[in-house]
């Protein structure tokens, strides 16, 4: 039997509507749909498809990396459609370059469909453009996990025509803030945090470089949150556009481990 195709599929941030037409058609068409954490669970209702969880439980991994791989290489041999959806980009801290890599391995055929990812959807649902013509003309995209043998973060030296979207960095504030200020971050900087983006959960923090980690401790800052640094910031009162009383409420990990 030839093996089915199998999709790697951006669910985007949050809000269900802001998948691309070709993930949608995909689900539609799967027999099987492997999600996880942070995937809108709108986005599953009325499949025809199986749905595995395969994200975290309280905090822990429902399945290892490895034990993904293994399930999605199984049931493509089994001749199955199968959609892997993930919040976001699958490419942007999504481990989705691994799991095409299993795939390419195992002769299985995949696909990538692209998704909106949090580190620009969050930003414009909370009034900031990352680029913006005289203040920003370029983009930094990074990661505030880090693995325990590496030191510091990969956060680029400060150039104020760049704004920093941090990705994962709520645990880690101190620490990468304290990286800012050693990179020659102003004290100043604007930073914004905004929480459960896209969603009608979305809340924004506007603070700075200087005073990041003790307002985020004031007022309970929470994953999934984005930190965007940099001048653009300061556009968000100017630009508040997004309602969220309007929006679908997010599902958190356990609910969605138990639909
Ligand atoms: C494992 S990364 C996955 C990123 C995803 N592939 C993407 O492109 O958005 C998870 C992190 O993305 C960010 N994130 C994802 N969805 C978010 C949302 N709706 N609002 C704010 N941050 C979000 C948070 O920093 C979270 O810790």
């Amino acid at each position: 039997m030839n093996p089915g195709l199998v999709s790697l599929v951006g669910a985007g941030p949050g809000d269900p509507e802001l998948i691309t037409v070709k993930g949608l058609r995909a689900l539609q068409e799967a027999d099987v749909v492997l999600y996880d954490s942070l995937a809108s669970p709108l986005l599953l209702d009325g499949l025809r498809a199986e749905r595995i969880y395969v994200g975290k439980r309280c905090g822990v991994h429902a399945m290892s990396q490895s034990a993904i791989h293994a399930l999605i290489v199984g049931l493509a041999k089994q001749g199955k459609r199968v959609v892997r959806l993930k919040g976001g980009d699958p490419f942007v801290f999504g481990r989705g370059g691994e799991e095409a890599l299993a795939l390419r391995q195992e002769g299985v055929p995949y696909e990538i469909v692209p998704g909106i990812s949090s580190a620009i959807a969050a930003a414009a649902y909370a009034g900031i453009p990352i680029t913006h013509r005289g203040i920003a003309e370029s983009f930094a995209v990074t990661t505030a996990h880090r693995r325990l043998d590496e030191d510091g973060f990969a956060i680029p030296p400060y150039d104020d025509r760049t704004t920093v979207v941090l990705l994962m960095g709520v645990k880690t504030l101190p620490q990468w803030a304290g990286q800012l200020h050693e990179l020659g971050y102003p004290g100043d900087l604007p930073v914004a945090f905004v929480t459960w983006g896209t969603t009608a959960r979305q809340s924004r923090l506007v603070t700075s470089v200087g005073r990041c980690v003790e307002d985020a401790a004031r007022h309970g800052l929470a994953s999934p949150s984005i930190a965007i640094i940099g001048r653009t910031v300061l556009l968000a009162e100017q630009l508040d556009w997004f309602d969220p009383t309007t929006a679908v409420a997010p599902v958190d990990e356990d609910e969605l481990a138990a639909q």
